[in-house]
């Protein structure tokens, strides 16, 4: 009846607004069934799973030696496996997650009670699944299990000592968000760890160890950890193959949160005419100027601009010819007025408002830093 309330028949749902002229019924977190495989791979003695709690347990003993009165958070905990085997000695363990009825399944197998999930039999020949706590819960130890939205959550600013997310990065839309979300709940000096695949290759941001850096230093952390290991990914074969993939690498990345990048916001140049024509730009240190030609019979010429802004993550931005130009006589010595007379010389004979305005865009865009 409980399952009933909260994980509602959407199917039925929807059919009913509709026929009301109603907007759709919106769920809170996801479906239970898609996280029916990561309740199994936590509560069948997966090596999965013990793999991962040997990679974070190392992490997590190098980095917090003595975590007797420290709180660890799990975000987006699921099914609450990696809880369950996490080191007790942690002043407070606490998860949560926004789909209840996993919570639910959660708690009752964090409380050593063995639990039955009907199965289809195409996929369990039995028609059902024993999952069981693989160890009786240490004694005195009852993790706090909680319904939470991971971008807002219940925590005061600078109240957790260490986050861990496993399994969820590479899987939500804005990870950034995240980001800032854990940031603000960690205290000054706590430690996030990241666990799990690096996600879509086609992801603005991938969690292998290198751009996982890049974005956690853009967050306002500093890496210090890092570790990957190949291993499986949702591994069920011992009671389900067809559900199990293999042969993935996992991640880890833990890292220290230090002040976040925006708020040690650049001063903006100066809006001062006479001041601006005197700044120097420079490129960023990794960038690079790129002109390609296609090999097709319009013999098309593309030119953009390289640069890694933050470590790990490439950016490339289309320019036009006159951008080109421009960007091609910064050496870091000339000034904005300098490179507009020389440009003022051309046979184009590019006007100095012109140029002095792109380079205000290119500033602002962060495309180029001044001295
Ligand atoms: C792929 S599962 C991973 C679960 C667990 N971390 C693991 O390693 O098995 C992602 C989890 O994120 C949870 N989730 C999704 N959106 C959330 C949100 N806005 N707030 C909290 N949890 C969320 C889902 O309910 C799900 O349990």
């Amino acid at each position: 009846m409980l399952l009933s309330l909260i994980e509602p028949d959407m199917g039925r749902l929807a059919a009913q607004t509709a026929a009301e002229g109603k907007a759709p019924a919106r769920r809170s977190g996801w479906a239970f069934d898609a996280l029916l495989p990561y309740l199994m791979r936590d509560w069948t003695d997966t090596e999965e799973l013990a793999a991962a709690k040997t990679l974070i347990g190392i992490a997590l003993q190098k980095i917090i030696p003595d975590p007797t009165a420290k709180s660890l958070v799990v975000a987006g905990c699921g099914a609450a496996g990696l809880i369950a085997r996490l080191p007790p000695t942690f002043g407070k363990i606490m998860g949560f997650d926004l789909t209840l009825p996993i919570l639910g399944a959660a708690r009752h197998l964090l409380d050593g009670k063995p639990l039955d999930v009907p199965l289809p039999r195409a996929i369990h020949g039995n028609g059902r699944i024993s999952l069981h706590p693989s160890e009786p819960p240490a004694e005195g130890i009852r993790p706090v299990i909680a319904a939470m939205d991971m971008f807002d959550t219940a925590f005061a600013d600078g109240t957790v000592d260490c986050v861990i997310t496993s399994f969820l990065l590479d899987l939500i839309p804005q990870p950034s968000r995240l980001a800032a979300e854990i940031h603000r709940i960690l205290s000054d000096g706590g430690i996030w760890i990241n666990y799990g695949p690096s996600g879509p290759l086609k992801a603005l941001w991938r969690f292998d160890n290198a751009e996982c850096a890049g974005f956690f230093a853009t967050a306002g952390f500093t890496p210090i950890h890092a570790d990957s290991h190949r291993t499986t990914y949702l591994d069920l074969s011992q009671d389900i193959p067809s559900w199990s993939s293999r042969s993935h690498i996992c991640y880890l990345t833990a890292a220290r949160k230090t002040a976040r990048q925006q708020e040690t916001a650049r001063p903006s140049p100066p809006a001062e005419q006479a001041q601006f024509v005197k700044l120097i730009p420079r490129h960023n240190p990794s960038a690079s100027l790129v002109r390609h030609q296609s090999l097709g019979t319009d013999r098309k010429l593309t030119m953009a601009l390289r640069f890694e802004r933050f470590p790990g993550k490439m950016e490339r931005v289309g320019i036009g010819a006159q951008d080109f130009q421009i960007l091609e006589l910064v050496d870091g010595k000339r000034t904005v007025l300098d490179i507009a007379d020389l440009l003022g010389q051309k046979p184009h004979n590019h006007a100095t408002a012109d140029i002095v305005s792109a380079f205000r865009q290119y500033f602002e865009q962060d495309l180029l830093l001044w001295a």
